[in-house]
């Protein structure tokens, strides 16, 4: 009976090592934690025993992290590893020296929730009481992956970004110069509403037929992606919210190789196979930090429709959530739409998409329930028309901290408008 059990132990501990899970991912990976992406998990420095800590992402060798053979690797030999193998919550991670089959290095990447989780112990990586204080040395705690101290996204500083981020994908990420009509370049950017892009069909076809290989579209020339033509767009609605930015908006998607008549469908950072749609599609922009990812973003595209969001922040997955793909968007992101006007605004963040109170909806569940209605927005400015223009260098750019008319590009720095008490002579 003993040797039996002893057989089976052995066998889980196997099967243990081949379940090995990896992001979708590929390549050396940022892991930025949910509550602020502009934070990176970093190793204290290449020795073992070195601390695992939050830092802010800078994209040195500390913090390029690669998933292998159940592994999370750093600096090529070193490991993330729980600490004396101490299965508690509260065990503190370092890195060591990698060694085969050493329990305390083998990691399960859900591509799902972004969890990471110590292999076949239900204790995932935690950002430690939540404190983002560059230095805190992050642990291990009990599973609970709608914990945004759990989730840790897989990305990619916009200035090393590999030619192709998943497996299967038809393009490429490492986009840059001109661009051209037949560019394949599948990294786009939402930054305002003259600058940015929306994922479209490559060749002529149906956005169902076309998403896993659908390419950038972007409204200004210079970042190696196709261009949105004069005449495209007939009305462009961006809005800042603290948890996302979002344009919505009607034209004419024919230009853009969408068939007269497509209700088109949704795109997003992970489809059902767990690889985006497109398949290795990326989304960056300037707003809540300079050339920061979007993890999270949906963007739904008809012949003459268009939305896109792209969130940050603890609530990112429940404000992006993109498992409504047959619901458009007005369902999922209510807002204005009107045609011949072009504005950017502020405004507040929707109620989660599919959230009525304390029920989820989900999709072919009867009776489907109304929309959310459209957030407030407030302090837009109107521009004449959006069309294609060269994205401005660097440092001559009138347009370069556009976003900062919206105060400081951070969210942690957003300051919601305070309504004045009324004191006892006003009332
Ligand atoms: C590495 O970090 C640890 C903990 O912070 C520290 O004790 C050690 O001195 C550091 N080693 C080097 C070589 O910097
Ligand atoms: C947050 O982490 C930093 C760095 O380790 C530490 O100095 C600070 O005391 C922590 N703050 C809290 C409230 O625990
Ligand atoms: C597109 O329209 C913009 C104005 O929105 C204009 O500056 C630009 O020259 C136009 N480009 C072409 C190719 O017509």
């Amino acid at each position: 009976m003993l040797s039996k059990i002893r057989a089976f132990l052995m066998l889980g501990g196997i099967a243990i090592f081949a379940n090995a899970q990896t992001p979708e991912f590929q390549g050396e990976l940022l892991l930025q934690p949910q509550p602020n992406n502009l934070k990176c998990l970093s190793a204290a420095n290449n020795t073992d025993g070195a601390p695992v800590v939050v830092q802010t992402c800078t994209g040195a060798a500390n913090q390029k992290w690669v998933f292998t053979q159940g592994t999370v690797r750093v600096f090529g030999d070193k490991c993330l590893d729980v600490t004396e193998g101490l299965n508690q919550d509260g065990t503190k991670l370092q890195i060591w020296t990698c060694s085969p089959n050493n329990a305390n290095q083998q990691w399960f990447y859900s591509k799902w929730d972004n969890t990471v989780a110590w292999t076949g112990r239900g204790k995932c990586i935690d950002l430690t009481d939540g404190n983002l204080t560059d230095g805190n040395q992050v642990q291990i705690w009990g599973c609970w992956n709608l914990n945004p101290n759990q989730v840790w996204s897989t990305g990619y500083r916009i200035d090393s970004l590999p030619d192709k981020s998943q497996n299967g994908q038809s393009g490429t990420n490492r986009c840059s110069g001109a661009g051209s009509q037949d560019s394949s370049c599948q990294t786009a950017w939402i930054n305002s509403a003259t600058d940015f892009c929306l994922f479209g069909p490559p060749i002529v076809g149906t956005v169902g037929d076309t998403e896993r290989s659908a390419v950038a579209y972007c409204t200004k020339t210079g970042r190696g992606s196709r261009a949105i033509p004069n005449g495209t767009l007939q009305g462009v609605h961006f809005v800042r919210t603290p948890e996302y930015v979002q344009i919505t908006g009607v034209g004419d998607f024919t230009k853009i190789n969408i068939p007269f008549g497509d209700f088109g469908g949704e795109m997003d950072n992970r489809g059902a196979d767990g690889k985006g749609n497109p398949i290795g599609g990326l989304v960056f922009g300037d707003t809540f930090g300079s050339g920061l990812q979007y993890h999270e973003w949906t963007e739904f595209i008809s012949y003459n429709q268009f939305c896109i969001r792209a969130c940050i922040g603890p609530r990112s997955k429940q404000l992006c959530n993109h498992i409504y793909d047959v619901m458009g968007c007005w369902w999922n992101m209510p807002a204005n739409y009107a045609a011949n006007v072009y504005e950017e605004c502020q405004g507040n963040p929707a109620i989660p998409m599919g959230v009525y109170g304390t029920s989820t909806w989900y999709q072919g569940v009867s009776p489907t329930p109304p929309p959310h209605p459209a957030p407030a927005s407030s302090s837009c400015r109107t521009l004449s028309t959006v069309g294609l223009s060269p994205l401005a260098t660097p440092d001559s750019s009138p347009e370069k901290r556009h976003v900062a008319d919206f105060g400081d590009a951070h969210v942690r720095d957003y300051v919601v408008p305070r309504i004045p008490r009324p004191t006892a002579d006003s009332l």
